[in-house]
């Protein structure tokens, strides 16, 4: 059983991170995504011409479906960032007047289909 503050496989200890106000626990260098996921976020994102969710798809920093704003920086992906303590993450889209993506730089819809 695992407890707040450490990992007992590593025993190393935990950092906290917030998306959007909510306070996210994660294991040092794990990726901001697989954080968000582990506590059951698993979309933070919308597709600019569907609205659809996106969150992680290929994990490996390839398909751009994770784009997240970091510390006030759009269009991180999550899958390749780090977990830090103290990050402040949030949905892309939030920022003031700006609705987009956060520019996929496909231009698709980010359905998954492209390959
Ligand atoms: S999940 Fe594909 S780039 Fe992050």
């Amino acid at each position: 059983m695992s407890h707040a503050g450490s990992d007992e496989r590593t025993g190393s200890s935990s950092c906290r991170l917030t998306f959007d106000g909510t306070t996210v626990t994660a294991r040092p260098g794990q990726s901001v995504g697989a954080a968000l996921v582990a506590a059951g976020i698993v979309a933070w994102r919308t597709t600019r011409r569907e609205g659809r969710p996106r969150g992680l798809f290929c994990g490996i920093g390839v398909c751009f479906d994770c784009l997240i704003t970091v510390d006030g920086r759009p269009g991180q992906r999550a899958c390749l960032v780090p977990a830090r303590d103290g990050m402040r993450l949030s949905a892309e889209g939030d920022r003031d007047g700006d609705d987009s993506d956060g520019g996929d730089g496909d231009g698709g819809d980010g359905d998954g289909q492209r390959w």
